[in-house]
């Protein structure tokens, strides 16, 4: 049986490329209404207006912003609200890593992006989310998925960091968790290496090298993380909460 989001309404951070434009594809197919968010506001509104042609007019909409940035989440829920009344789903995707190499030489800027857009943007995106909705509507039901990583659970001195912030992730979800209930669920997905920009000097001109090693023998796509978040974001996934899903072709068992 399919997974159902029609009716539904989700907020997809980094929505632009890689994983965020898959899940918001994905939950676009699935039946759902997408507002997307990133920085740059062409490229956004390409995505947008290629979904638009695919899905409807209705169905999808943006907003360009640095996830980061304070205001901009109250303003993006604002309009998500104006325009669809409801926020159901929220996916915490945007992510960063702007430092490569031993931890030794990280700058204070660059741990203050790293925690910026991948940890504190989290709490502000969910807390914009509950104050004006969920905490106001108390029979609605949300789902919040972050996005961490499998660094977030494993060691790599080249981007030990960024794995950091990813640990952080997992662990502020579960600590999100038992706040937010009963009526919202929080969840992490954990990706292994996948296919896209943000992930391509570990990948380009390596793939089968790399795959070799993984028991399901290749890379992710970005639509295998889409999937997981539509069934994470379903209704069939009602008594999931607190918990970190791995997707990863195996590669932390390889
Ligand atoms: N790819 C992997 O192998 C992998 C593995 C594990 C975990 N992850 C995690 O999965 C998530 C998505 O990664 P990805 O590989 O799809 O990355 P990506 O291809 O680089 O795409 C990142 C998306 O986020 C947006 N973005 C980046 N910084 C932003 C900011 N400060 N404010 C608003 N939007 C921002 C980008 O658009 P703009 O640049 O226009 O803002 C783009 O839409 C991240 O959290 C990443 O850490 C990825």
């Amino acid at each position: 049986m399919e997974f159902d989001l029609r009716d539904k309404v989700a907020v997809v951070t980094g929505g632009s490329r890689g994983i965020g434009k898959a899940i918001a594809q994905a939950f676009l197919e699935a039946g759902a209404s997408v507002m997307l968010v990133s920085r740059k506001a062409e490229v956004l509104e390409a995505v947008q207006r290629e979904f638009a042609e695919r899905f409807g007019d209705d169905r999808v909409a943006s907003v360009a912003g640095n996830v980061g940035d304070e205001s901009v989440p109250g303003e993006v829920v604002a309009e998500t609200l104006r325009r669809y009344s409801a926020v159901d789903i929220l996916v915490n995707n945007a992510g960063t890593n702007p430092h490569y190499g031993s931890l030794l030489t990280i700058t204070t800027s660059q741990i203050d992006k790293i925690f910026d857009v991948n940890v504190r943007a989290v709490m502000l995106w969910t807390q914009a989310v509950w104050s004006q909705y969920w905490s106001v509507n108390t029979d609605a039901r949300g789902s919040v998925i972050n996005l961490a990583s499998i660094g977030g659970l494993s060691v790599d001195r080249n981007i030990a960091m960024y794995n950091v912030s990813k640990a952080a992730v997992i662990h502020l979800t579960k600590q999100l968790a038992p706040e937010l209930g009963p009526n919202v669920r929080v969840n992490t997905i954990s990706p292994g290496l996948v296919k896209t920009d943000m992930a391509r000097a570990l990948w380009e001109g390596r793939e089968d090298e790399i795959a070799h090693n993984f028991p399901l023998r290749r890379l992710g796509e970005p639509s295998d993380i889409g999937d997981l978040a539509v069934f994470l974001a379903s209704d069939r996934a009602s008594w999931i909460t607190g918990s970190n899903f791995v997707a990863d072709g195996g590669a932390l068992v390889s």
